[in-house]
């Protein structure tokens, strides 16, 4: 069971110092390596590791695992007030995310690199099994485990001077945060192999074309608006069915026509089953704005 601050009781958490952003009854500790911020229903995670470029040590992988355990715990608790309708993820400074921490991979042995693999993959799995939408707002370099941490996230948003690689091969490693799945799935197999056997990095306007990128904007500033933007466009639609676009996207990657479209149903079925599919449809007939239940 995780701990974390609630406003009531003393925080608790891997870095127990003082209180950070409010979440419903959930306050975020001071992480080492994270800074949290809420605005509008919009939950900003910020990697903040900036003089190693945010490199994915693993106190970040830790803090990441805690924060997004804290917003799963609420979001699933919080019976319809969805305190957040989805998240950000940036980095500080110059970079998104440079990678997995080089520095920290010189003394591990192959049983400890296979642990560290299998950590941020659970962070990226917990990042696709959050029921909000999450954008990785790459404001630099996204790089190696940076691009890989980018590629689990709903959308990629970027900036202009922002640039995209899996440089993993030039170390004499491969990819260990989801690159090898998931760069095929957003670019196809031809590009995705190139980059893979070369670590040619793509800038923010090959990396749109390519489709790992959906938006550019020219600042980070511009960037950062852009994500809230759509996070605040997506609150203003059913919760419920939000959660069930997201997990049936999920659930189908790879999956033949046939056994998604199995899944589809059921999610549709779901759908029918939710206070939101009776308010947003008597809304509609009735010519008024749905006021969503959330459940
Ligand atoms: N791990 C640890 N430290 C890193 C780092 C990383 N991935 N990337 C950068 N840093 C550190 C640098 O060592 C440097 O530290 P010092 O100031 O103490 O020397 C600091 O961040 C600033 O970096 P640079 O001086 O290199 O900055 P730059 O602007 O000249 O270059 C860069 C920027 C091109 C991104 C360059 O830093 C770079 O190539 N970084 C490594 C990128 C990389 O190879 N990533 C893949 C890592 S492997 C991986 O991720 C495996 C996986 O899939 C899990």
């Amino acid at each position: 069971m995780l701990s974390f601050g609630v406003t009531d009781s003393k925080v608790s958490s891997p870095s127990d110092i003082s209180p950070g952003a409010t979440l419903g009854r959930m306050q975020f500790p001071v992480y080492a390596t994270l800074l949290t911020d809420i605005r509008d229903t919009v939950l900003t995670i910020t990697v903040n590791r900036p003089d190693a470029l945010n490199a994915l040590s693993s106190r970040v992988i830790e803090d990441l695992e805690h924060c997004l355990a804290a917003v799963s715990e609420v979001l699933t608790n919080d019976d319809g007030a969805w305190p957040v309708r989805g998240v950000i993820i940036t980095g500080a400074g110059k970079a998104f995310v440079a990678g997995a921490d080089i520095r920290e991979m010189t003394a591990m042995s192959p049983d400890e690199a296979h642990a560290y693999s299998s950590r941020m993959h659970g962070v990226t799995l917990a990042i696709e099994q959050l029921p909000v939408p999450v954008i990785a707002a790459v404001n630099g370099f996204a790089l190696g485990g940076g691009c890989e941490l980018a590629m689990a996230c709903d959308l990629i948003y970027a900036v202009s001077t922002a640039s995209f690689g899996q440089p993993e091969v030039s170390l004499g490693l491969v990819p260990g945060f989801g690159g090898s799945v998931r760069l095929p799935r957003y670019v196809g197999q031809g590009l995705a192999r190139e980059l893979l056997f070369t670590g040619r990095r793509l800038n923010a306007e090959e990396a749109q074309r390519a489709g790992l990128v959906t938006a550019l904007f020219d600042t980070v500033e511009e960037l950062l608006d852009g994500a809230h933007s759509t996070v605040v466009l997506v609150g203003r639609q059913s919760p419920a069915a939000v959660a069930l676009v997201k997990q049936t996207l999920s659930a189908t990657q790879g999956m033949t026509t046939a056994d998604g479209l199995a899944v589809e149903a059921e999610s549709f079925r779901a759908a029918f089953a939710t206070e939101d599919k009776v308010e947003g449809t008597r809304a509609f007939l009735a010519k008024e704005r749905p006021n969503f239940p959330g459940r």
